[in-house]
């Protein structure tokens, strides 16, 4: 199977046999959600001597090659920490600069997002964002409602922590209206009303640019996540980069508190190896 995307004007074009990544991986095996901290936008810019928001535009390349192959490859979710709660700090010709490439990027994509049968879902404080972007945004998200193929999550004015007070504010009305029982709240009802509801933990969390940290990024949902930290900064990050990650996943055990004998049984029981 030959994939060969052209892509817009100044979009990289993707010319490799996709046989050739999955040749590498186990596709059994593949993570079902993989997240990223895409960072490093800013130092790839500031290296080659130019402005910070030259660095997010090329970051949007990243973006779109890390997405058609998480496509192609048939990972079910890909969630980008595009922007976060912290993010509106910024000098505000920064921010403004990313609100317009974030806006036209989606409006830009939208087609061929939905010709690979890629649906986009917003979370984050989304009424933050200013008016043309968040009409940018719905647009992307109407027009790709019905597509069954990857879930792409972008993280917009997101922050972990602003969604955990955000459900513990939803948690505390249930219980005043006599939905909940304080004492009954369970792990599902906090994960119905987290942002990501109805979407799985992410199984793998990238992040690019060398910190080795999460930056409030999914804190609940990445509780049993295996992290993967790249030096590569996000412009850099291409297929290759993408797929040395989900091998390196593929290495790791998932134990998730049991022990690795018990994996192991667990496995030859249901015939996974
Ligand atoms: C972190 O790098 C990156 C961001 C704050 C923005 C990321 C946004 C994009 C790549 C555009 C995304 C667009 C869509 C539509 C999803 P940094 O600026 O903190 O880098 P630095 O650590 O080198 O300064």
């Amino acid at each position: 199977m030959t994939i060969v995307r052209t892509g817009l004007k100044n979009d990289i074009k993707m010319t490799k046999n996709i046989d050739h990544y999955i040749k590498r991986l186990d596709m059994d095996r593949l993570p079902a959600h993989v997240a990223i901290i895409m960072d490093g936008n800013g130092r790839w810019a500031r290296q080659r001597m130019r402005e910070r928001t030259e660095g997010h535009s090329e970051g949007v390349h990243s973006v779109n090659r890390i997405t058609r192959l998480a496509s192609d490859l048939g990972v079910k979710y890909l969630t980008l920490y595009a922007f976060s709660t912290e993010n509106w700090h910024r000098p505000t010709e920064e921010v403004d600069a990313l609100m317009r490439l974030i806006g036209w990027t989606i409006r830009k994509e939208t087609p061929e997002l939905k010709a690979n049968n890629v649906h986009i879902r917003l979370l984050g404080d989304i009424d933050r964002l200013p008016e043309e972007v968040r009409a940018d945004l719905q647009h992307g998200v109407d027009e790709t409602a019905g597509c069954t193929g990857l879930t792409l999550g972008l993280c917009l004015s997101y922050s972990a922590r602003w969604e955990l007070t955000m459900t513990v504010r939803k948690l505390a009305e249930a219980v005043l209206n006599g939905e909940i029982a304080a004492a009954a709240i369970s792990e599902k009802d906090i994960e119905d009303r987290l942002v990501t509801s109805g979407i799985p933990d992410p199984d793998l969390l990238i992040r690019t640019g060398g910190e080795q940290r999460i930056s409030n990024f999914l804190l609940w949902q990445a509780a049993y996540s295996e992290l993967y930290f790249s030096p590569v900064l996000w412009p850099d990050f291409d297929e290759e980069c993408f797929v040395s990650a989900l091998e390196e996943y593929q290495k790791r055990e998932r134990r998730f508190g049991k022990t690795g004998d018990q994996v192991k049984t667990e496995q030859q029981a249901s015939g996974e190896i």
